[in-house]
């Protein structure tokens, strides 16, 4: 299972990559207000993608597909080998059937059941992340819909690859891991 750092800090971002344990980084909007409220997002984005080199996923923040394909160009022109980081609803799903079109890699966020995953991964999605934290904060089980998931991407041989995201702490990894997810990402604490 791959670790991609969830993180927006260039220096926690450093030191996890000196480690050679990190194949990449997810961000949003939160996290990178987090670090900076003023940042410039392209340059933030940029200097991630300097330290990292691998997966890189940017989230889109408009509303509306056409919005999203928009952002989803522009962030290509700052570097072709982006992720777009797509909300899992109607415009998501349809900004990701024309992405999918045009070859640029989408990773669905906000995933909280198998069957939003699979419509995710049948609109031509390359990544569906499955917010376990967030699951768990509402008393659901997020290692039985992970597990869920999980033998249905196996039963179905389904070409996206899982992430498990919003991460609390480390059985959420080792969950994720004796399932055959794809890839965990992390928050630095964790
Ligand atoms: C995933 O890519 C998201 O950035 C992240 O895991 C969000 O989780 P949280 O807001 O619940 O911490």
């Amino acid at each position: 299972m791959k670790l991609y750092l969830d993180s927006a800090n260039l220096g926690h971002i450093k030191e996890v990559a000196s480690w050679g344990v990190l194949s990449g980084v997810t961000t949003n909007p939160t996290l990178i207000a987090k670090e900076d409220p003023s940042v410039d997002v392209k340059e933030r984005i940029l200097e991630i993608h300097n330290i990292v080199g691998g997966h890189l996923s940017v989230e889109v923040v408009s509303m509306n597909a056409e919005g999203m394909i928009k952002e989803a160009e522009e962030i290509c022109s700052w570097f072709p080998l982006a992720t777009i980081k797509v909300p899992m609803c109607p415009e998501g799903l349809k900004a990701v059937k024309e992405l999918s079109k045009r070859n640029i890699p989408t990773n669905v966020t906000l995933i909280f059941n198998p069957i939003q995953a699979l419509a995710a991964n049948n609109a031509g999605a390359s990544y569906v992340s499955l917010f376990m934290g967030r699951l768990d904060d509402i008393g659901m089980n997020s290692t039985e819909i992970l597990s869920d998931i999980s033998e249905i991407w196996y039963a179905q041989s389904l070409e996206s690859q899982i992430i498990a995201a919003s991460i609390r702490n480390p059985l959420h990894i080792v969950s994720a891991a004796k399932l055959g997810v794809h890839i965990a990402t992390v928050p630095y604490n964790v």
